[in-house]
């Protein structure tokens, strides 16, 4: 996982706790003296074991605080890409550009990016169907940017995560409503 995922990651554990907790998490999940770059790859591993120890901070399920990161990362993403991202301003529009257009600009701007898929599929104006497949089994961090997403651009969405790689489906099915 990029550096830049963890970067953000650090800016959600500020909003809620301190530094101080930061450093804490970090000191109990990754090497030491650990400063991510955006730029480089770290082990999914450390962002896994950073999101356990930030369930037990905040007492809260593991969906709930992957959720919450996608909303804060959307908005991190907003800002710190807006190079491939600043021309859209409608949701819809975004959401259907995400694996065909934004997510094949970031792997040309890094080298060796782990991706998810998400083939996107309009069934009629304020419904999209979204497959999700990824060996990192990110469901809900996918739905917390897509509300996060909703959040930017004003949109009331809702989302039914119908099938899940981790109730051992073969893809994640998201059925996303936005009004
Ligand atoms: C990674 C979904 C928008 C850049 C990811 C991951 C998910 C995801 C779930 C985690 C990796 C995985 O699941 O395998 C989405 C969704 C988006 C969205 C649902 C919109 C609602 C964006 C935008 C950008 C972006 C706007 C920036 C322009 C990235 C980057 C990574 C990533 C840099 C990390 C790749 C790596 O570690 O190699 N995305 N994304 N995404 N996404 Fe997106």
């Amino acid at each position: 996982m990029k550096g830049v995922i963890f970067q953000s990651l650090e800016g959600l554990v500020l909003t809620h706790r301190d530094m101080a907790c930061w450093n804490q998490l970090l000191a109990k999940n990754a090497p030491k003296d650990r400063a991510y770059v955006s730029v480089n790859n770290y082990p999914d591993q450390e962002l896994n074991a950073l999101v356990s120890d930030i369930c037990i901070e905040l007492q809260l399920s593991r969906a709930k605080v992957l959720n919450q990161f996608g909303r804060y990362l959307f908005n991190y993403f907003m800002k710190h890409y807006s190079v491939v991202v600043g021309h859209y301003s409608h949701f819809e529009a975004l959401i259907l550009n995400i694996d065909s257009v934004i997510h094949k600009e970031v792997s040309k701007l890094y080298q060796n990016t782990n991706l998810p898929t998400m083939d996107c599929m309009m069934v009629c104006p304020g419904h999209i169907v979204m497959h999700y497949q990824s060996p990192r089994q990110l469901c809900f961090l996918a739905e917390g940017l897509i509300y996060g997403a909703g959040e930017y651009f004003l949109m009331d969405v809702t989302i039914e995560h119908e099938q899940c790689l981790l109730r051992e489906d073969e893809r994640c099915t998201l059925n996303i409503y936005y009004q």
